[in-house]
């Protein structure tokens, strides 16, 4: 009943022409059975999504497109920001809200979190929002509840209809960009208890809710983490940016 979803970060990587190469060559290695079976997603920076775009729509694509960030509001003064509304004219589908790279080096907190995933709601679009503890909250038994406590503040005040379409990505910082990948069982856990956070708040919503698991997610490792009950797919950081990687942790199941 849940789709599953591979979505690409690609991060401060890529120009707009090295963005076309990737996203023709991840086409390249994807068929219909594969859209039928996973949501692809790529997210390439802010300089990069006309181009992706247009090679999407020209190639008539399935290859859906994200945006990394955006800002809570529709226009105004605010240098350097980009609204929900200007990704929306981009047919971007999917904002990421809450990556740990924008809460520990931008600063976002649990608030702007909310703000921007209801902005991301009213643009008409779907956020993927992020959670995950550090190496350091890990260690002092704290993952539960740092975890739960970033899911509950990021959905306040969300209607259920939203609930029922957003994606989650459990992320365990320690494990992003360093190798180290949480073991399937845990990771399949924190799921299952990001799933049962969102249940209280949200009942039976929580079932038709995608849950991705993210950090150092590779060719060697997707399938374990697929087979977990409350994983419904992942946010891959590094190994996204090569389209043939991606492509064959988009074909998981091979
Ligand atoms: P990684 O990044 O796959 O390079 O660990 C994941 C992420 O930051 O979403």
């Amino acid at each position: 009943m849940r789709k599953d979803m591979i979505a690409g970060n690609w991060k401060m990587h890529a120009t707009h022409l090295e963005t076309i190469q990737m996203v023709q060559k991840l086409s390249y290695r994807l068929d219909a059975a594969d859209y039928d079976r996973v949501d692809v997603v790529v997210c390439p920076p802010f300089t990069a999504l006309r181009s992706a775009q247009t090679v999407i729509e020209t190639d008539h694509l399935e290859i859906d497109l994200g945006a990394q960030h955006c800002y809570f509001e529709e226009k105004g003064a605010f240098t350097g920001e980009v609204s929900p509304q200007m990704l929306a004219k981009l047919s971007v589908s999917y904002v990421l809200a809450g990556h740990s790279e924008r809460r520990q080096v931008f600063g976002e907190t649990d608030a702007d979190v909310n703000k921007k995933v209801k902005a991301i709601f009213a643009a008409g679009m779907v956020p993927i929002m992020c959670c995950g503890e550090t190496d350091e909250e890990r260690e002092q038994g704290m993952t539960e509840e740092k975890v739960g406590a970033q899911v509950r503040l990021g959905l306040q005040g969300l209607t259920t209809d939203q609930v029922t379409s957003i994606v989650l990505a459990y992320e365990p910082i320690w494990a992003i960009g360093t190798g180290k990948t949480a073991s399937a069982d845990d990771a399949g856990d924190m799921c299952t208890f990001v799933r049962n956070t969102v249940a209280e708040q949200f009942g039976e919503a929580a079932d038709s809710v995608r849950i991705l698991y993210g950090g150092s997610v590779k060719p060697g490792n997707i399938a374990g983490l697929m087979a977990k009950r409350d994983i419904d797919g992942a946010l891959v950081g590094g190994a996204s940016l090569d389209p043939d990687t991606f492509a064959s942790i988009v074909r998981y199941w091979i």
